[in-house]
């Protein structure tokens, strides 16, 4: 197959999407595709070898065009991660353009992104959450707002990822500074308590035709205090170990909750869930990441080559239900 591989983007998580695509990228050259590879940059021009793209709006489907030559491709792959490109945003794209695109539609990519409206679903489902709250910038978070609150508490923007903008706080004095990192990445922030000595569990998850397969639990180490933007990408002692070292009943237990997280959310295209566990082994949905970190060392990958799918099989799957999903039948059948 021919693959439009978008990496780049607006988001402050740029930098990572630029990684993850080039794993992306091998892993689907080495699997018979051939990949096209786009970039967009930061104020959102598409790009391909240095020359920049239109989108053509024409009928039935949108053309992608490079000067005068029509780009053919079959499948769209958003390797994007964070706003505009893992929120819903580029899925409408391709769906109005009538292009196949890999990954979560827009549903599950517009409440995947927003962590503030997934713990809603989730936990009005009766999934544990950690309890928090919800400020925005026109009513930023006071000291008194948080008077119920256990310190240590992290202060997130709701729609960003790779840690980007989190701050975990001990005492109130740090509260106005926290939120104002917070603000800075998104007008809608929270803040929850913190867990001590928080354990990540995270599990990798497939939808095929309306079914959902789960992969084995991985567990992070991070190699700080919590695993911050450095200890993600550039802190050598932080590890993964996969499968994670808890009970198997538990493990069991926290694959079928992501499972039903994963379709609490609209279920589609793939995606990492991620919990945190407490000292009494009680997990909490924390997450769920609809374009994961996807390089030779990210748990996406890993998780699904310890369930006995390569990486290659992962990236079939995913282009298979990609083509499926696009196709006429699927569309017509839609009430
Ligand atoms: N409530 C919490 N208690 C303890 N640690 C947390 C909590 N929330 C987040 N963390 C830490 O912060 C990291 C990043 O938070 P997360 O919600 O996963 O945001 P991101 O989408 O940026 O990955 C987590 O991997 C974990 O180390
Ligand atoms: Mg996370």
């Amino acid at each position: 197959m021919k693959i439009l591989l978008l990496s780049g983007g607006k988001s402050a998580e740029r930098e990572v999407s630029i990684v993850s695509a080039a794993f992306v990228q091998s892993v689907l050259e080495r699997s018979g595709h051939s990949v096209i590879p786009v970039s967009i940059d930061m104020y959102g021009q598409w790009f391909s070898e240095n020359d920049s793209l239109l989108i053509h709006t024409g009928h039935p489907v949108w053309k992608l065009l490079r000067g005068d030559s029509v780009i053919a491709f079959d499948v769209v792959f958003p390797v994007l991660h964070g706003p505009w490109g893992e929120d819903g945003s580029v899925q409408g794209l391709c769906m109005i353009a009538g292009w196949p695109c890999a990954g979560a539609d827009i549903m599950t990519s517009a409440v995947g992104m927003n962590k503030i409206t997934a713990k809603e679903l989730v936990s009005s489902r009766g999934i544990p959450v950690v309890p928090w709250k919800t400020f925005t910038v026109q009513s930023p978070p006071h000291t008194e707002d948080l008077a119920s609150m256990r310190y240590p508490l992290f202060v997130k923007p709701a729609r960003m990822g790779s840690s980007v903008g989190i701050s975990r706080i001990d005492s109130p004095e740090y509260l106005g500074e926290a939120a104002e990192i917070a603000f800075r990445f998104d007008s809608l922030i929270l803040i929850e308590n913190g867990i001590e000595k928080a354990r990540e569990i995270e599990v990798a998850l497939l939808s095929e035709s309306g079914i959902v397969s789960s992969s084995v639990t991985g567990e992070i180490l991070p190699g700080r205090q919590w695993y911050d933007y450095t200890a993600k990408y550039s802190c050598s002692e932080s590890k993964l170990l996969i499968p994670a070292p808890i009970s198997e009943d538990l493990s069991k237990e926290i694959r079928s909750c992501a499972e039903e997280c994963f379709s609490i959310l609209g279920g589609s295209g793939f995606a990492r869930v991620d919990f945190l566990l407490d000292r009494d082994d009680k997990y909490y949905f924390n997450e769920l990441n609809t374009i994961p970190g996807f390089t030779d060392i990210s748990m996406f990958p890993r998780l699904w080559d310890a369930t006995g799918v390569s990486p290659s099989e992962v990236m079939n799957r995913i282009l298979q239900e990609a083509l499926r999903r696009n196709s006429p039948n699927i569309e017509s059948s839609v009430k």
